[in-house]
């Protein structure tokens, strides 16, 4: 499974990457605002260490302003991966991107078939948004479930990245289906090595070895 890093914060990505778990970055127009930086700057400091796809949204509405936007910012670095909405607007972009060589990122995807349309029109990811939907009461790891299978049964190339995620669980979820990618938020990701157990073995294997060096006299 990859992991990409949910976030536009430098430093919570650096600190993800030097734990060697960035296979790539998403952002979006939230999270880069949360950054308060020019946005081109932003970008390529983020790709000056991540190698890995970086997502980047269009704004546009139309398919003519988000192709315009999407050759824009793949300009900026080798690694760009282009996010567009789930609209026709968004597909017809997906279709010429994908002609010319720009990777895609459909997102807000919030259904199945949502999610067969942008693999249809050669996305080279697509990102159900899950934790929005359970805010809704809807089940979104079935989601994920459903599109993996839908794209097996299909052969498509369109790689699944499960977003919206809002705890550990849900990357085990998406692992368990079989998900591409997972992109997480960096308080997820920290909170994933932790379990009460290893913290009370590691003391008491500390503390029994206090007894060997006693032993020793060291
Ligand atoms: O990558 C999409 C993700 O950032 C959306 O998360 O918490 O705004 O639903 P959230």
């Amino acid at each position: 499974m990859k992991f990409f890093i949910d976030t536009a914060n430098v430093d919570a990505i650096r600190r993800a990457h030097e734990r060697g778990m960035v296979d790539g970055v998403t952002t979006n127009p939230t999270l880069v605002a949360r950054e308060g930086r020019d946005f081109r700057e932003l970008v390529e400091e983020i790709a000056s260490f991540v190698k890995g796809p970086i997502s980047l949204e269009v704004v546009s509405e139309d398919a003519d302003g988000m192709i315009r936007e999407a050759r824009e910012l793949n300009s900026w670095i080798d690694n760009a991966a282009i996010k567009v909405p789930m609209t026709w607007e968004g597909l017809k972009a997906v279709r010429v991107l994908s002609q010319e060589g720009i990777q895609t990122n459909v997102t807000l995807c919030f259904s199945a078939n949502q999610a067969l349309l942008a693999a249809k029109a050669g996305a080279t990811f697509v990102s159900p948004f899950i934790g929005r939907l359970d805010d809704v009461g809807h089940t979104g790891m079935q989601l994920v479930a459903d599109v993996v299978q839908i794209f097996a049964n299909y052969d498509f190339d369109t790689e699944v990245i499960v977003a919206s995620i809002r705890h550990p669980l849900h990357v085990y979820e998406a692992a368990m289906i079989g998900a591409d990618i997972a992109t997480i938020p960096p308080a997820v990701l920290d909170k994933m090595v932790n379990h009460p157990l290893t913290d009370v073995g590691i003391r008491r294997f500390l503390a029994d070895w206090e007894k060997v060096r006693a032993a020793s006299g060291k």
